[in-house]
């Protein structure tokens, strides 16, 4: 079957009125896809302004009920939460401890809105003292114990009321490592989002800054090289294989032929983190006056959908849904 050739085909017909396009729209995005991605530190009294990251701040610990509670009124029905630790050690053992800083924000976020999805991420870059994401054994970052260590983690989140377990480490198996670590603390109903297809992304460079994560070195011996695109996809499979129940991509825009490919071979859920080098980009280029924020960020948003995202992780998120679509 062949389209008929112009003149009898003018694609520009579809597109003479907004009613028109509105009409033939492919993709659509709402507060339902949205996912706000917040900083949370213990042991401060004011928010503290992300320089790299305009507009973003560290939300006090004790300010977070409150924090909370003006975010969902803003429309925001999932929340993202990352730790900025001052109890970090060689294992990151704050982040799995009753008491520790990701059980006490999830409690405080789930209590000041019940409804909220509420989402850990679950790594430990944010509470080790060398900034990596697991634990350090002869140089490297030690596998199978940090699986393991990460299971313990989900379990405290999920205790604490998680709604949803993302665990962004890149170690091997520990997907499954953390279902069965559910399943066995009675949390079989508790699902998992997997950074599947997680790139050892130079643009996380201000996230490091926001969440206090610096570190020597870098992650390449457990992200992905960003040159590869098959072993993104067996990244994800493998994921998939393990029990996840949505599958991420991670950055978002350099990596939508990720995405668009993902999509082509799994039925899950698939989503899309728009991350910290990407919101900067935008900040920092609308400032200086090189384009129009809204319409970059809306156009960024539907290009995710477009490439078969479901979800869609922004630091945007807020003012979008307040701005409308
Ligand atoms: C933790 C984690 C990172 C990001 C999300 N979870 C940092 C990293 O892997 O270095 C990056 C998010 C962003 O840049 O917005 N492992």
């Amino acid at each position: 079957m062949h389209a008929a050739p112009f003149p009898t085909t003018r694609l520009r017909r579809l597109r003479a009125t907004t009613a028109l396009r509105d009409l033939v729209r492919e993709n659509r995005v709402t507060a339902d896809d949205l996912i706000l991605p917040i900083f949370v530190e213990e042991g401060i009294d004011r928010p503290l302004p992300v320089d790299s990251m305009p507009g973003v701040e560290r939300i006090p610990e004790r300010h977070l009920p409150r924090e909370v509670e003006a975010i969902a009124r803003d429309g925001v029905r999932a929340l993202m939460l990352f730790g900025v630790s001052h109890s970090k050690d060689a294992a990151g053992s704050d982040a799995w401890r009753k008491d520790g800083l990701v059980a006490r924000m999830v409690r405080a976020a789930k209590d000041a809105v019940p409804e909220l999805v509420v989402i850990p991420d679950t790594c430990f870059c944010e509470y080790t003292d060398h900034g990596h994401c697991g634990v350090i054994d002869d140089g490297h970052v030690h596998n199978d114990i940090t699986i393991e260590n990460l299971g313990r983690q989900a379990v405290v989140a999920a205790d604490a009321g998680a709604d949803l377990i993302a665990p962004s480490a890149m170690m091997d198996g520990q997907i499954a490592a953390i279902r069965h670590a559910l399943d066995a603390a009675g949390h079989s109903n508790v699902p998992i989002m997997a950074y599947s297809s997680k790139f050892a992304s130079s643009f996380y460079g201000p996230f490091r800054a926001a969440a206090g994560c610096e570190l020597k070195g870098d992650r390449k011996t457990y992200q992905m090289d960003p040159a590869n695109g098959r072993e993104a996809l067996r990244e994800s499979m493998q994921d998939e294989a393990e029990g996840a129940d949505i599958l991420m991509v991670k950055p978002g825009l350099p990596y939508l032929d990720v995405l668009a490919r993902l999509r082509e071979r799994t039925l899950l859920p698939l989503a899309a983190y728009q991350v910290s080098g990407e919101y900067a980009m935008i900040r920092f280029a609308a400032a200086a006056g090189a384009i129009d924020e809204q319409a970059v960020v809306r156009e960024s948003l539907s290009a995710f959908k477009r490439a078969g995202a479901d979800l869609i992780l922004s630091y945007f998120a807020r003012e979008v849904i307040q701005e409308g679509f």
